[in-house]
């Protein structure tokens, strides 16, 4: 019995659209094709919560929203030092406010993209940046991060990011966040719900593992015998294979062209490498199951090169997506049901009375 619900259709949405055959991603009626190289972190936002709340989130509001939570939060990063990011963040985020107004979900979108580089500059011994309202979000997350201004390549690089992962349908983490709001719990606890689900190495803790990956492969000749020693071993090729997608995911192309745009990465002969190798391996050890690159290959790359530490990864995806779950959320509390499958019991049943 297929247990992970696939081709289950569990809800309607006029967010997004992931076809798996022809590799296409539509979000609100526009291509990934015509979003990703053309559209800021804040439009993408502005058109993920139409209709969700009574007002839109202006660039204002979500600048305002980053310094509330950098106070609200700058004095609990030393007692998060010896936490995980993603889980330093994560605990965080369970402090705000649990409701379904915009000003929450505003907060629950800025908080990643604020306390990501609090946490790893307190990680290396220097002081959290407070936001600067006035700025775009990219181009704030990476002034936080650096201390200075990134270069205008680069903040589109991000944005391209950032909205390349904004919404993707009914993945688990956005599942889980609709499961919540179903019950008709607050944005903060579906948000929390969908961080869980995306920390694991199947879903969004994929990125920081391949460059885990790659750096293990070390030089272009030897991919085909450290990936195949990894698929010899029943372990899984971290960056390929979706449950949607049977071809090429149309995000890693539109990250690739974001890091074409920057300087070249040192990595980026040996990723191409590892890459065409494990296409290969997979097909022959899957001829009948196409697995191809999905976005967290590229992303893995982008990210190193915008400077964010692997192990940081996930806690940036959750920058990006935070913004699809709750559209999600709120498309379930307005229009949805408790969602609650049925399931088959398989256990020892009571022996009959005698
Ligand atoms: C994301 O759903 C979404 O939209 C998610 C996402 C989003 O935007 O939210 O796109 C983000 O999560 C992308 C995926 C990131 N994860 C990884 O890159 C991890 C590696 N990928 C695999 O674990 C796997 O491809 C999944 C989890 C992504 C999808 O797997 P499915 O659909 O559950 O398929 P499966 O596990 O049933 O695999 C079918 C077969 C199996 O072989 P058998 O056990 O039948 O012999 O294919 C094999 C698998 O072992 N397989 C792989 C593989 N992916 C599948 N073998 C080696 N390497 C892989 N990457």
């Amino acid at each position: 019995m297929a247990t992970g619900l696939d081709d289950v259709v569990a809800a309607e949405t006029a967010l997004s659209d992931v076809d798996g055959l022809a590799g296409r991603l539509i979000i609100r009626g526009h291509s990934l094709d015509e979003l990703a190289s053309s559209t800021s972190a804040e439009e993408i936002l502005g058109m993920l919560f139409a209709n969700a709340f009574d007002q839109g989130p202006t660039p204002a509001l979500l600048g305002a929203a980053r310094v509330t939570v950098f106070k609200r939060f700058e004095h609990h990063l030393k007692s998060l030092a010896d936490t995980p990011v993603f889980d330093a963040v994560r605990a965080c985020v369970a402090l705000l406010p649990d409701d379904d107004a915009l000003e929450t979900a505003l907060l629950l979108v800025a908080a990643p993209a604020v306390l990501v580089p609090a946490l790893l500059r307190q990680r290396d011994g220097r002081p959290a940046i407070a936001p600067d309202p006035t700025l775009g979000h990219a181009a704030d997350i990476l002034r936080m991060l650096r201390g200075q201004a990134a270069a205008p390549a680069e903040t589109a690089g991000l944005d391209t990011y950032l909205v390349t992962v904004a919404d993707h349908g009914l993945n688990a983490s956005t599942f889980a966040a609709r499961v919540v709001a179903s019950t008709q719990a607050g944005l903060t606890s579906a948000v929390l719900a969908a961080y869980g689900a995306l920390k694991g190495p199947l879903h969004g803790g994929a990125p920081g593992p391949v460059l885990d990956m790659i750096d293990a492969v070390g030089t272009p000749q030897s991919a085909e015998a450290v990936l195949g020693a990894m698929l010899a071993r029943g372990e899984r090729l971290m960056g390929f294979g979706h449950r949607i997608y049977r071809v090429r995911d149309p995000r890693a192309d539109a990250l690739k062209g974001a890091l074409a745009k920057l300087p070249p990465s040192p990595r980026m002969d040996l990723a191409l490498a590892v890459e065409a190798a494990a296409l290969r391996l997979l097909k022959q050890k899957k001829p009948d199951r196409p697995l191809e690159t999905n976005v967290e290959f590229f992303t893995a790359l982008l990210l190193d090169s915008l400077g964010f530490p692997r192990d940081a990864f996930t806690a940036v995806f959750a920058m990006g997506r935070t913004g699809g779950w709750i559209a999600h959320a709120r498309e379930q509390a307005i229009s949805g049901r408790l969602i609650r499958p049925k399931s088959v019991y398989v256990g020892p049943r009571p022996r009959e009375a005698a």
